[in-house]
């Protein structure tokens, strides 16, 4: 028999212990940027029911409520597929840990940004500084942002006519599948997330992986 010496975590056989791994992970992810989970890849349907994934960072998380957050540019794709079909997925692996979340969700639009807006350095808010839309086609290689901005980040009072291309993708988590790999067995639970009001229930269920 072959003879397996590396040490399981708790959550390994507890659904319990695991949702809290999950929120801990989650949580982890938006202040740490060395942690694998503070970048994920975000799947929207496009105008033409196909799938759209792209790499965006992780930036807030309520952990009462399962809603994550993304920053954007107004003008950006996703927006217009967000707006016109708000079913989205995230994926996120730690390949340290051996963790894959895969969620479900839906998205919407955060009419507040000014909060999220005023937390971001002169620095961040250059991204939001170009003149025309993200994804148009230029005959010249191109930042999007003036020169100026290179090496310099912009003043205060310059920053602010980015808000107006500022963007807050809220996700409602609805479904959360977590993936352990373990060389003794991988674990894997589906996660529901129902919610009624402001009341949340979670239940998981273990699945074959
Ligand atoms: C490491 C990394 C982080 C990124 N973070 C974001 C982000 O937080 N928000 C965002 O809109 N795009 C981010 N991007 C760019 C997106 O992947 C994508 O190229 C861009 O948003 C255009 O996507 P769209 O045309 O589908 O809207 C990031 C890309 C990389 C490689």
């Amino acid at each position: 028999m072959r003879l397996i010496v590396k040490e399981l975590p708790e959550f390994y056989n507890d659904i319990d212990k695991t949702l809290s791994e999950i929120k801990s992970m989650l949580s982890r992810g938006v202040n740490d940027r060395k942690s694998n989970f503070h970048y994920t890849t975000l799947c929207t349907v496009d105008n033409n029911s196909r799938p759209q994934a792209r790499t965006v960072i992780f930036r807030n998380f309520d952990i009462e409520k399962f809603y994550l957050y993304i920053h954007s540019d107004l003008r950006s794709k996703k927006i217009n597929e967000i707006k016109n079909n708000s079913h989205v997925s995230l994926v996120f692996y730690d390949d340290k840990k051996k963790i894959q979340l895969r969620m479900r969700g839906i998205a919407k639009i955060e009419p507040s940004k000014k909060d999220s807006w005023n937390k971001l350095s002169n620095w961040s808010r250059r991204c939001y500084l170009s003149e025309e839309s993200p994804g148009i086609n230029k005959q010249e290689p191109t930042s999007g942002f003036s020169e100026k901005y290179y090496f310099n980040a912009p003043s205060t009072e310059e920053s602010e006519k980015g808000l107006q291309n500022f963007s807050v993708i809220q996700i409602m988590a609805e479904e959360i599948e977590w993936l352990f790999l373990a060389s003794q067995g991988h674990r894997r639970i589906l996660f529901d997330i129902k919610r009624d009001l402001e009341n949340i229930k979670i239940e998981g269920k273990w699945l074959v992986p």
